[in-house]
């Protein structure tokens, strides 16, 4: 499997730290100590901060190594998180409806095709309580060159696929740290209450 193949090395995406766009989403208060979700996990390292932060943390992903290796960093850490092998667009088949509080993802979004986007937003929708919140950071279309996958979103391309399910409170302009030179790319962040 694709992502499986990826984790055999170390992804731009896997810096070995959470990302700086949810530090701050954490430092201003935005999350508060609940159930929380990070979907499309990989290594962890967001998960593993929701835990070091006062929340009840589960990470999923597609791919079998990384959420093993997520296991092993959080035990070498001494951090409880939940790690469970899984398909965003299958939520229904790991979570009940309602189940959190939050649910964070840092560059899942970014991935799922135009037919897949409304089944994830529904996905999502699913497994937050009434007034839940989701925060997401997807590659913008403010970042300059040629088109490269993963794809880049717009403002309107994400109002368009969580505004039918979800209250957007803000998208900001955002960064991605990566590995890649240069090391932070444009990005939107999204913040958005279940309706
Ligand atoms: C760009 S990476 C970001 C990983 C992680 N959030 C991070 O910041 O390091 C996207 C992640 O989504 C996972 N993924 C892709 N499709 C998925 C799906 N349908 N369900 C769950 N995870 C998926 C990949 O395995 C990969 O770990």
């Amino acid at each position: 499997m694709f992502w499986d193949e990826v984790y055999k090395g170390t992804p731009p995406w896997d810096v070995g730290h959470p990302q700086p766009a949810f530090q701050a989403v954490i430092q201003n208060g935005e999350i508060k100590p609940g159930r929380a979700l990070d979907i499309g996990c990989g290594r962890g390292e967001n998960a593993i901060m929701l835990a070091m932060n006062g929340c009840d943390a589960v990470g999923m992903d597609l791919a079998e190594n990384a959420i093993s290796d997520a296991k092993a960093k959080a035990i070498e850490r001494h951090v409880k998180v939940n790690f469970a092998v899984g398909n965003v667009l299958q939520m229904d088949r790991l979570f009940k409806e309602g189940e959190f509080d939050v649910v964070i993802d840092s560059g899942l979004f970014h991935v799922m095709t135009d037919e897949e986007r409304p089944v994830f937003a529904r996905q999502v929708h699913r497994v937050l309580k009434e007034g839940g919140k989701y925060f997401m950071l997807c590659f913008s279309d403010k970042e300059p060159g040629e088109y490269e996958l993963p794809r880049r979103a717009s403002k309107a391309e994400i109002e368009s696929t969580f505004s039918p399910l979800f209250n957007i409170i803000y998208i900001k302009d955002s960064v991605f740290d990566s590995l890649l030179n240069p090391s932070s790319r444009k990005a939107y962040l999204l913040s958005a209450t279940r309706s």
